[in-house]
């Protein structure tokens, strides 16, 4: 089963050739991404309109390039795949449109994928993961804590219910005046500062619900910016690693919870795993955090490639594998995107959660 998968959900254009053998071993034969974080910078986020105009301009250069590195021809491919949301709108016809219409063009079937599908499966890809299993999705626009229970069986345990937690480390950054995406330029200056200078708050922390929340952190960072002004160097690099450390040790309060749950659901599964995906898992604090957690708590520890654990269309190409390999029927070329579309149809809406929908 040769797929191919595009991938136009938020700032990022990529197309990819993922192959599944009939044991469920997957194979990446291409994978191209193409970021759009220059074109984003000059206005601290990401703005939808030139985010679609740009996917526009280079996807099809991307998907011949996908083919080549692949060293194949579209005859050669099996299934087509494309993000169909949640993301922009706008980003998401680009992609969607243009993978029915390969798809009808070649005679091919279409799946579309829900993008955070693509996320919760890159571990069966990239480790061969057996169902069931815990993911964490930290990224610019999701903080959510999924069982992965089987193929199109997800249960959303907890998720943010106000920013996203690469969204907090943007604001953070940009509250103190550091560059777009603020993540990596946080983490930079908390090695340098002084984490016990300032204490900041652990939002939800000790609570029973596995949810999360992080504006009160980034409001609590604001207050404390505004009485020190104007800041230092040593004042911003203070302030980085109080926010890191605040934002670890509330992941390891959320988290842990979560696989005392897992536990308790799954008392038969001999190794258990918590798998991480979005941009934040790039942190190497919250990383380490996150597997000493598993290590004391008997889980395994599973961090994708972080080419894979962003945003990339070998999940996609992969999640329509998988459904494809799985008997599912393919999707109708009608089929809209959407902008919205939670992986657990059961969960309730949080008011503030996802608002931005576009980055996951
Ligand atoms: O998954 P991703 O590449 O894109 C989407 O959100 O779709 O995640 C990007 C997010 C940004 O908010 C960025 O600031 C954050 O991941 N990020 C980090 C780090 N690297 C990227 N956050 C904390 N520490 C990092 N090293
Ligand atoms: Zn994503």
């Amino acid at each position: 089963m040769r797929v191919l998968g595009i991938e136009t959900s938020c700032d990022e254009t990529a197309a990819a050739i993922v192959e599944r053998d009939d044991q469920g071993h997957g194979r990446i034969l291409s994978n191209v991404v193409l970021s759009q974080i220059a074109d984003h910078a000059p206005y601290g986020g990401v703005v939808p309109e030139i985010a679609a105009r740009a996917h526009v301009e280079v996807l099809d250069r991307l998907i011949g390039q996908a083919l080549q590195e692949a060293h194949i021809t579209l005859d050669d491919v099996d299934a087509v795949a494309a993000t169909a949301g949640p993301g922009l709108v706008g980003g998401l016809i680009v992609g969607l449109m243009t993978g029915k219409a390969i798809a009808m063009a070649a005679q091919k079937p279409f799946y579309a994928i829900n993008h955070l599908e693509g996320h919760a499966l890159t571990p069966r890809l990239t480790d061969r993961i057996d169902f069931p299993y815990l993911l964490l999705l930290v990224s610019g626009g999701h903080t959510q804590m999924v069982l992965v229970k089987g193929l199109g069986d997800y249960e959303r345990l907890g998720t943010t219910i106000d920013d996203a937690l690469g969204e907090a480390f943007d604001k953070t950054a940009k509250l103190l005046g550091l560059p777009y995406p603020g993540g990596p330029e946080v983490e930079k200056a908390a090695v340098l500062g002084d984490p016990d200078r300032f204490t900041l708050p652990r939002p939800l922390k000790g609570e029973e619900r596995l949810d999360f929340s992080f504006s009160g952190l980034k409001t609590a960072v604001r207050q404390l910016a505004t009485t020190l002004e104007p800041l230092s160097q040593t004042d911003i690099n203070d302030i980085c690693a109080a926010f890191q450390t605040a934002v670890a040790d509330t992941l390891d309060d959320r988290v842990s919870r979560s696989l005392r749950r897992f536990r308790q659901s799954f008392p038969d599964v001999e190794e258990p795993a918590l798998v991480v995906a979005g941009g934040v898992a790039a942190n190497k604090v919250l990383r380490d955090g996150l597997q000493e957690l598993c290590s004391e708590n008997g889980f395994r520890f599973v961090a994708p490639p972080l080419a894979l654990c962003t945003d990339n269309a070998a999940m996609i190409a992969w999640a329509g594998a998988e459904r494809a390999s799985d008997q599912a029927p393919a999707d109708s070329l009608d089929i809209a995107p959407r902008s919205r579309w939670p992986l657990d149809m059961q969960s309730t809406p949080l008011i503030g959660a996802g608002r931005r929908g576009a980055k996951a």
